[in-house]
């Protein structure tokens, strides 16, 4: 079966190429669409710093589909029960998913029951199997993964030597990128083509040697013990320079920061996003790494 992407009509033979109609290319229907869902996708992400927004309202507006970071304030579960396919998209840490997307998930996993998963990650460079180990939170045949991709797009971390602060040009060359890697997948979305970016023993293997020592045990949805993952939670440090301005306390997801009379204290609930690291005016604050930031990453430049 095919459908037309632009009058919705159907060719039941699967066989014609064109739309008779507007001379649009005809698509296969997907599965949902096949399922009698009528594309109904949901896109769920989390976004430190703005490069998963950038590529989970790409794909919704190319997709039609429905769109929420998870810090809104929306009814999760109705959402999530009452759409067929989830795209979920978050940042790459360490190989692994961020602690805020693990809880979330944690949180839903009954809802996420049946659903077909697509895995959006984004990376600096190398994400392993980051779109795999989404699925070690689920109970074995939870979800079916239908389609994974890593994307990547500019770095954020701000606080350290070895990676630099790169050019506008740069950024928007790999947005550019990534905006035609998006136009692909959903042509191969539309075309029910199932793609697993990360499932390859290779990726597995490799996500491994890179996650283990960030976060331990990928099942696990919260912070254990020991690893890095977990000294970063507890690594935030407010500066000398910080004026009070209570930037950092409105924009944490985590509501790690509070305002005790004047002094801005951390609450060692931190999941390492580095959005106050980025936007504090008086770059007051270091997370992770000791330093301060050398500069600040501003989001994908309009
Ligand atoms: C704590 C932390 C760990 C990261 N680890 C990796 C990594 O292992 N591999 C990689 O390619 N990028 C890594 N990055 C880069 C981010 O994944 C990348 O910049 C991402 O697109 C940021 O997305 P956001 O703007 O939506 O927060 C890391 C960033 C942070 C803050
Ligand atoms: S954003 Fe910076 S200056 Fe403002 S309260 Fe937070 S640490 Fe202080
Ligand atoms: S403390 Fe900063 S880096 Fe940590 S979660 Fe909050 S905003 Fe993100």
């Amino acid at each position: 079966m095919k459908r037309c992407p632009k009058c919705n009509i159907i060719d039941e033979s699967g066989e014609i190429r064109f739309c008779a109609s507007c001379g649009t290319e005809l698509f296969f229907l997907n599965r949902f669409e096949r399922a009698g869902h009528g594309g109904s996708i949901l896109a769920l992400y989390f976004s430190g710093t703005g490069n998963t927004k950038y590529i989970a309202e790409l794909f919704s507006q190319k997709m039609d589909a429905a769109c929420y970071s998870i810090e809104a304030d929306v009814n999760f579960s109705a959402e999530i029960q009452r759409h067929s396919s989830i795209a979920v998209c978050y940042p790459i840490y360490g190989s692994r998913v961020p602690l805020i997307m693990r809880e979330f998930i944690a949180k839903h996993v009954d809802d996420f029951k049946g659903k077909q998963l697509i895995v959006f990650v984004t990376q600096l460079a190398f994400s392993g199997d980051g779109a795999r180990v989404l699925t070690d939170i689920f109970p074995l045949n939870h979800v079916e993964v239908i389609y994974a991709a890593h994307f990547s797009m500019p770095n954020n971390i701000s606080n350290t030597f070895f990676l630099r602060q790169r050019s506008d040009k740069s950024y928007a060359k790999k947005t550019r990128k990534a905006d035609r890697k998006m136009d692909k997948i959903c042509r191969d979305i539309k075309e029910g083509k199932v793609k697993k970016r990360g499932f390859s023993i290779f990726a597995k293997l490799i996500g491994k040697v890179q996650g283990k020592p960030w976060q331990g045990d990928s099942r696990n949805p919260s912070a254990t013990k020991g690893t890095m993952e977990y000294k970063a939670k507890h690594s935030v440090i407010i500066g000398a320079s910080c004026n009070a301005c209570n930037i950092c306390v409105k924009c944490c997801p985590m509501k790690n920061f509070e305002n005790m009379q004047g002094i801005i204290t951390p609450k060692d609930n931190c999941t390492v996003c580095y959005r106050c690291i980025n936007c504090c005016p008086q770059k007051a604050i270091s997370v992770w790494f000791s330093q301060k930031p050398q500069w600040q990453y501003r989001g994908i430049p309009k």
